[in-house]
């Protein structure tokens, strides 16, 4: 099954990925960068099965897909400060005929435009954006380029106000909790779109347009990270989890847009949260991934994902974990925010750390930037 696997991930790399991206997979996998080997398993609760192979993850009902990647669906009440931002504009007819006449291969289409896939999709994976964590007091804390990306550059800006709406106290996209308008977002002041520095926003939800209910106790709000002087800094390669309802399989360096799996199959959203442990990585630490090195910068950690081989794939968040929670359990049953999902290069893959904001660099803009917000958008 593996190997098979294997096989077909190589035929679709080299059909749709050419020298390039060979290139730079290999050079992610033999320049090995030298910090800890991925020797001990992930901690409990959720322990990994003891076989591998194809019971590793544990087998679903098909349909489920695949995790985040090599995770788990989360049990119910497992994240409850995990929200979604979705849209509210659904893709006309004509884009979806569009997108539909489009190669995979965003080289061959004009414009090098992206396939998205869309007549293959459902509805909830057309409308997924990204993750978000709850803060309480109705903030929600994101990845700036999911409020403040492409699409709402400019004059359209403000359209992000009523194009998406977060949804939050589900697990289940396609079930139960509520949705809710947005009436204010503020901005870190060093976000500039299209770039990685200071990716953090935070979402104030507006109560009058709710939608639906959320149970008792599937909401809850999560504390954050903080560092304060003397304390001690999360060891590197400690685990930490993140989750979301992002792409579920591993993509090579430059085919983040190329939606295939290992099979060839489109990747899917999955409608239920899935999560994954991830070994922290400082940012001093994360600069030892030479394929990372340069583009690491204050306010960002890594982290990297963990594996049994190198031949299948590792931990990590991808495509639509965006501005999701990296959480860090603690024995004691303390939970806090430590990281967004961000960006990164692939998924997955072998000694590729996926980048996240470090929640500790940011702690007090988050504190501060709530203080008199205004409905509208703002910068701070
Ligand atoms: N930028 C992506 C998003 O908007 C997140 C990518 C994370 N990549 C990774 N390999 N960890 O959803």
């Amino acid at each position: 099954m593996r190997q098979s696997r294997d096989r077909i991930l190589n035929e679709m790399l080299g059909r749709f990925l050419p020298a390039l991206t060979m290139a730079l997979l290999a050079t992610a996998v033999l320049a090995q960068p030298g910090p800890a080997p991925m020797d001990s398993t992930p901690p409990g609760p959720n322990i990994l099965p003891e076989d591998e192979g194809d019971e590793y993850p544990p087998r679903r009902k098909p349909g489920d897909g695949e995790p985040i990647i090599r995770g788990w669906i989360a049990p119910p009440g497992h994240a409850p400060w995990q929200v979604q931002i979705y849209s509210t504009i659904p893709y006309t007819q004509t884009e979806i005929d569009h997108d539909a006449r489009l190669s995979p291969i965003a080289a061959q289409n004009p414009g090098g435009e992206r396939k998205k896939f869309l007549r293959e999709r459902s509805a909830f994976e057309r409308q997924h954006r990204c993750g978000g964590a709850y803060l309480g007091e109705l903030w929600i804390v994101t990845a700036a380029h999911c409020v403040a990306g492409k699409p709402f550059i400019g004059a359209n800006a403000g359209k992000v106000l009523t194009h998406r709406r977060v949804r939050m106290g589900t697990q289940n996209l396609q079930k139960d909790g509520a949705t809710y308008p947005i009436d204010s977002i503020v901005i870190h002041k060093d976000y500039q779109p299209g770039k990685k520095k200071a990716d953090i926003a935070l979402i104030r939800i507006s109560t009058a347009g709710k939608v639906g209910r959320i149970q008792s106790g599937r909401l809850q709000s999560i504390r954050l990270h903080s560092v304060p002087l003397g304390a001690v800094p999360i060891p590197d390669t400690e685990f930490l989890e993140v989750s979301g309802w992002g792409l579920t399989g591993p993509l090579a360096v430059g085919a983040e847009n190329v939606r295939l799996d290992q099979e060839g199959k489109i990747q899917r959203n999955p409608a239920r949260l899935h999560y994954v442990p991830v070994r922290h990585l400082s940012r001093k630490g994360c600069k030892k991934y030479a394929s990372l090195r340069d583009s690491i910068k204050k306010g960002m950690i890594c982290a990297l994902g963990w594996s049994k081989s190198p031949d299948i794939a590792y931990g990590d968040s991808c495509l639509g974990d965006s501005g999701g929670p990296l959480v860090r359990r603690r024995s004691s049953g303390a939970v806090r925010l430590v990281g967004l999902v961000s960006w990164g290069k692939g998924c997955g893959l072998p000694n590729m750390p996926g980048v996240y904001v470090d929640i500790s660099y940011y702690s007090k803009w988050i504190i501060s930037a709530q203080v008199g917000a205004r409905s509208g958008i703002s910068r701070r």
